[in-house]
């Protein structure tokens, strides 16, 4: 897959998410669909969507025993979603259970990635709680080369992170980056941030974006903006 713009649907009901999707009359943007509109939807939602001709990130983050995930990922599988994830923290064994439950018996699949350390996790935090005693920095590297060694496609991480990822990964390890903002735009809550066209030129695959253009006045105009400065104006 080539690299794209991934949009963040936080929203609560279908009926939010089709009124902000009956905005887009040309484009048919990669969309990310979260826990919240999934526990409230139902895996209904995930195969409208689909009629609708978007790719969807699944962002359900599992995390269990290695059969639990396999089993769940098979279900995931069936509903011909584009991208899913796991927690790395759930262990190498974990990652591998949960690509071959999602492998289907043509061989095909949906890209699988990992979450290395939740952006929310300070350094603090993850050494004091979770009694992990080494800089956020390494486990993030380490949590991706695990990542690696599964055979997953790759990891959410900073934009930030994204060159250092590729140079222990290696450069077709797929990094999917949220925490984008417009130069000109509110940070909201998102502390590390980077703009579209930095995010490129960091190294990028996917950028996540929800808020710049789910709150935008035009979503559309937002959306097309996003996607023309991480492209670099290559195609829109
Ligand atoms: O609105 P905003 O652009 O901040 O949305 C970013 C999206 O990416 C949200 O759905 C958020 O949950 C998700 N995300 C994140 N940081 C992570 C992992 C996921 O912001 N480390």
């Amino acid at each position: 897959m080539s690299k794209d713009v991934i949009i963040a649907c936080d929203f609560n009901s279908k009926k939010d998410l089709f009124a902000f999707l009956d905005q887009f009359t040309e484009e048919k943007p990669f969309l990310k669909i979260g826990m919240e509109l999934f526990y409230a939807e139902g895996p209904a939602i995930v195969k409208e969507i689909k009629a609708r001709g978007h790719k969807i990130f699944l962002d359900l983050k599992l995390h269990d025993i290695p059969n639990t995930v396999k089993k769940a990922m098979a279900v995931l599988s069936n509903l011909d979603v584009d991208l899913c994830n796991v927690h790395a923290a759930g262990t190498i064994s974990m990652m591998e259970a949960a690509l071959e439950g999602l492998t289907r018996p043509d061989g095909t699949r949906p890209l699988l990635i990992a979450v290395t350390q939740l952006t929310s996790t300070s350094e603090e935090r993850m050494q004091n709680d979770l009694l992990i005693n080494r800089s956020l920095n390494e486990v993030v590297l380490h949590y991706a080369a695990n990542t690696k060694i599964a055979g997953l496609d790759g990891v959410v991480c900073s934009p930030l992170e994204a060159g250092t990822v590729k140079e222990v990964c290696g450069k077709d390890f797929l990094t999917i980056t949220p925490g984008v903002r417009f130069a000109d735009g509110e940070a909201g809550d998102q502390v590390r941030i980077t703009t579209p066209a930095k995010a490129r030129e960091l190294g990028s695959d996917y950028i996540v974006v929800g808020r710049p253009i789910t709150q935008a006045d035009n979503p559309v105009a937002a959306y097309r903006r996003c996607m023309n400065e991480f492209l670099g104006g290559e195609t829109v």
